[in-house]
């Protein structure tokens, strides 16, 4: 089915300069771009963002990177997006990523580690909505 996917480019991508770079990978892999913004969170905002890590030890330390500068939130969408995005980006840990993959390539740690994606359908929608209004998302433009 067609899905969407939450794409943050992180802080450490916009510092190193590889928006485009790392957006050329995700549209060459076939994802449609329906939004994005460039925007900094501030520290409430990554926490609210991640609130499902809230527990965890490295909480602090995730949402005062992740407020650290200017993100890139993007909407994709693609047939089996969650799952596609998942597999380009690489693993969460870059030294565990597989080759060819974008974490691989450019991510420096676990914590900085160049871009986010969604992990289900339905926190693809809830992050989605976290960044955009449904009216600042593109419909799916007719062939
Ligand atoms: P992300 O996909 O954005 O979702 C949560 C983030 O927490 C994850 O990518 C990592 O960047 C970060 N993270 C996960 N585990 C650790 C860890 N052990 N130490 C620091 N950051 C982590």
């Amino acid at each position: 089915a067609t899905e969407r996917t939450l794409a943050i480019l992180k802080p450490d991508c916009v510092r190193k300069e590889l928006i485009g770079t790392v957006l050329a990978r995700i549209q060459d892999a076939g994802f449609a771009v329906r939004a994005l913004k460039m925007i900094t969170l501030s520290k409430r905002e990554a926490e609210g963002f991640y609130a499902v890590h809230e527990d965890k030890p490295f909480f602090d330390e995730l949402t005062d990177f992740m407020s650290s500068g200017p993100c890139v939130p993007v909407v994709l969408e693609k047939e089996n997006a969650i799952a596609d995005f998942r597999t380009l980006i690489g693993a969460t840990n870059p030294d565990e990523a597989d080759e060819g993959t974008i974490r691989a390539d450019f991510a420096d740690s676990i914590s900085t580690n160049i871009v986010h994606g969604s992990d289900s359908v339905g926190n693809g929608q809830k992050e989605a909505s976290y960044f955009f209004a449904e009216h600042e998302i593109v419909a799916n433009r007719a062939a």
